[in-house]
């Protein structure tokens, strides 16, 4: 924590700068967990010695840089490939962005370094309208504004965490449902959805659910 201003690149509302500082947020504020970064739990009296030390934190970090991205399934089945072209056709990769990325140095971690990767977002804030607004500004987020989230992986989260609830407070029951919700800068994105023939919406579906 710098008191500066920076861009954010995780959290839904793109406010933490950094992966370090993401961490040790969640760690205070969904779990009341303190850190060197964090001392004080909020409303709770006077900061003390932080209950994850340095140490930890440093091989937490380790750990959660090192996460490996799940391998794409079935891409090139003919529906996914269909999916895949309706998906560009809709918009969707205005924001859920799919041309390759690549990522800048991590020191010492060649392994993440220079790599070419396909995370399916522009790390950007977007209105997505009244429909999903929280009214909760949050840096220089506004209420209905939330970064983009990346989709690679989601098609496991399924039979990885054994639940299909999406977008930011898990409203959505079905990737159907997430996509259904999208409004504001995506609500043209959405209608063209909503007017696909049923077999395009299966398509990017399945899509997806390679991802
Ligand atoms: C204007 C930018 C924009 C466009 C266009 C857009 N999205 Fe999104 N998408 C977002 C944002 C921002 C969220 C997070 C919203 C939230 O959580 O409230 C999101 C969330 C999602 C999610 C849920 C992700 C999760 O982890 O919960 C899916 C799935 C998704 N979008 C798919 C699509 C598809 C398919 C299209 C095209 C029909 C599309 N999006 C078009 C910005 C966009």
């Amino acid at each position: 924590m710098t008191g500066e201003t920076r861009l954010g690149r995780f959290g839904w509302k793109a406010n933490q700068p950094t992966l370090r500082q993401q961490v040790a947020h969640a760690l205070v504020a969904d779990m009341g967990v303190t850190t060197t970064l964090y001392r004080q739990e909020q409303g709770r009296d006077a900061p003390g010695e932080p209950e994850v030390s340095q140490d930890d934190l440093d091989l937490l970090m380790i750990y959660m840089r090192l996460l490996a991205v799940p391998k794409r399934r079935d891409w090139e089945a003919p529906e996914v490939q269909r999916g895949h072209a309706v998906f560009r056709a809709l918009g969707c990769a205005a924001c859920h962005v799919d041309t390759p990325q690549e990522t800048g140095l991590v020191e010492g971690f060649d392994e993440v370094s220079r790599q070419v990767i396909y995370p399916y977002t522009d790390l950007l804030l977007h209105d997505l309208g009244e429909g999903l607004a929280d009214g909760r500004p949050d840096g220089l987020a506004t209420g209905s504004e939330w970064r983009t989230p990346p989709l690679w992986g989601i098609g496991l989260v399924e039979s990885v965490n054994r639940h299909t609830r999406f977008l930011h407070d898990g409203r959505a029951r079905s990737l159907e449902e997430a996509v259904l919700w999208h409004g504001g800068e995506a609500a043209a994105a959405q209608g063209k959805y909503v007017r696909l023939p049923r077999e395009d919406r299966a398509a990017l579906l399945a899509f997806l659910k390679s991802l």
